[in-house]
């Protein structure tokens, strides 16, 4: 009497995988700041797929990215008017 039923089912966890595989994992977050009152160039390019070899700065890896997996994904971009 007493005892809890030993036919549970076995937990499912779900994990979905992380968007950054390599950049700053050291940190628990990353977080970048810009703070724009003038900008030198006419365009500035931030990455937001996490493959850049320039991260925050988008150096086109996103574009092999979105041919080996069919994402969509593509940078941020500043433009100086
Ligand atoms: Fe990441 Fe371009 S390299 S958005």
């Amino acid at each position: 009497a007493g005892t809890q039923p030993r036919h549970r089912s076995a937990a499912v966890v779900v994990r979905a995988e992380a968007i950054n595989p390599e950049i700053r994992k050291s940190e628990e977050k990353v977080v970048d700041s810009v703070v724009v009152t003038e900008l030198s160039k006419p365009l500035t390019a931030y990455c937001r797929c996490w493959r850049s070899g320039t991260f925050p700065l988008c150096d086109g890896s996103h574009v092999k990215h979105n041919k080996a997996t069919g994402d969509n994904v593509g940078p941020l971009l500043l433009k100086k008017q």
